[in-house]
């Protein structure tokens, strides 16, 4: 019996790593355990609930307003005594979050073999994005086993010196996952009210853009809406409370835009299929939306996802107001333009990632 432990702790990693988690569950000769770091809550929770997934260790480390120290610290410390009680054959974690690289240190101290899921990932700019090229680098060097989502994610690990006996290309879980959460039928509330516009999806919170490049980017967006009456805007406002100050700040008063809470990942998914575009910083967000085929405009300076951009559906627009103001309008003015950015593709993923990293874990 093999014994495998599942760590992760914040939303988006939760999205990656359940169906995952539930494809374990049906292996024989997997012994899987669950262990979340609760760097989220209540976002974490959402997604737990979701696909059904209890952990059996939760370490319910969030603070409000953490910083990098208080995650890796208290990660580190409390991964320590459970790890070593745990003594799983391999551990694995997801991404770049600190929840990962602190998790896959301990495994490293500890001389526990690491799995990573969504290897490969690059920008080769340690503060872009803040700090989670640094982490998947760091993850990158401990890992074991690396679960890349995509061929050029492989090349990244091969020109780092990684052998490639040990890189798999999987696909991404996240197009799994959207399987599971996208429906034909659906309706919610916020989409009704939406549905005589053209709808923009917001999402907002990397932490390279906190402070001023936020408020830009938050200007940027009510100028576009304050001179488009016949679009609206749904923003579910990430929990990071400088998040939500700037965004209430920005948007007070304008009448075609819903700043609502974080959305569960059915509905979140559901709003990308039946949006007109998405504008965002997330990470995640790029992939579902060109899986769906949804043009995205990504307010960062470098992607580490660079197929969206190669299959036409997606368009970095940095943080700085003007340039998103200029691209937002013409997204929304010129419809050759648009059109062109309709393109579904399956460059992250054909949604059987998890059934091949399970496939790989049951043989090895
Ligand atoms: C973290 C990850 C980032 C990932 C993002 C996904 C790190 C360093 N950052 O960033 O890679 O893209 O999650 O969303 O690992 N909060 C709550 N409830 C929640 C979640 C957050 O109240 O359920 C608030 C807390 O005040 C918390 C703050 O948000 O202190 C920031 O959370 P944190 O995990 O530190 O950073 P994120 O920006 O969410
Ligand atoms: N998401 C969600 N509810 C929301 C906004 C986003 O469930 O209100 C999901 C989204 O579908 C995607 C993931 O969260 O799968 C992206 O997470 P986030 O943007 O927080 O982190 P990142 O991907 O940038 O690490």
């Amino acid at each position: 019996m093999r014994r495998v432990t599942v760590v992760f702790g914040t939303r988006p990693e939760a999205i990656k790593m359940c169906p995952l988690v539930n494809e374990l569950k049906k292996r024989e000769g997997i012994d899987v355990n669950v262990v979340v770091t609760g760097q989220h809550r209540q976002m974490l929770d959402q997604i737990l609930n979701t696909f059904g997934v209890v952990p059996d260790y939760d370490l319910d480390i969030m603070k409000d307003e953490q910083t990098l120290f208080d995650i890796t610290a208290s990660v580190l410390e409390k991964m320590k005594d459970l790890l070593k009680d745990l003594a799983p054959d391999i551990v694995l974690v997801h991404g770049d979050t600190t929840t990962a690289f602190a998790t896959a240190l301990s495994c490293y101290y500890l001389q526990i073999p690491v799995g990573h899921v969504e290897a490969g990932l690059r920008t080769h700019d340690i503060y872009a994005p803040y700090p989670e090229e640094f982490n998947r680098q760091v993850l990158g060097i401990i890992s074991k086993y690396h679960f890349a989502p995509t061929e050029a994610a492989k090349t990244n690990l091969i020109s780092e010196g990684k052998s490639p006996d040990n890189i798999w290309v999987t696909g991404n879980t996240i197009v799994d996952a959207m399987r599971y959460t996208v429906k034909d039928e659906y309706s919610h509330p916020d989409l009704e009210w939406a549905s005589d516009s053209k709808m923009i999806l917001i999402t907002a919170h990397r932490r390279e853009n906190l402070g001023s490049p936020m408020h830009s980017m938050f200007r940027a967006i009510r100028r576009v809406l304050d001179e488009h009456k016949d679009v609206k805007a749904i923003y579910p406002v990430h929990m990071n409370p400088e998040v939500r100050k700037a965004a209430f700040e920005e948007f007070e008063g304008c009448e075609n835009i819903r700043l609502i809470e974080p959305l569960n990942v059915v509905d979140f998914n559901n709003f990308e299929s039946r949006c007109y575009l998405c504008i965002t910083d997330s990470g995640g967000v790029q992939e579902e939306c060109v899986s769906l085929g949804k043009p995205v405009l990504v307010m960062r300076s470098v992607t580490e996802r660079g197929e969206g951009i190669s299959a036409g559906t997606m368009k970095l627009v940095g943080s700085d107001e003007e340039k998103i103001y200029e691209s937002l309008t013409e997204l929304l003015d010129d419809a050759s333009k648009y059109s062109k950015m309709l393109n579904v593709s399956d460059c992250y993923g054909d949604g059987h990632a998890s059934e091949r990293i399970a496939d790989i874990l049951t043989q090895g």
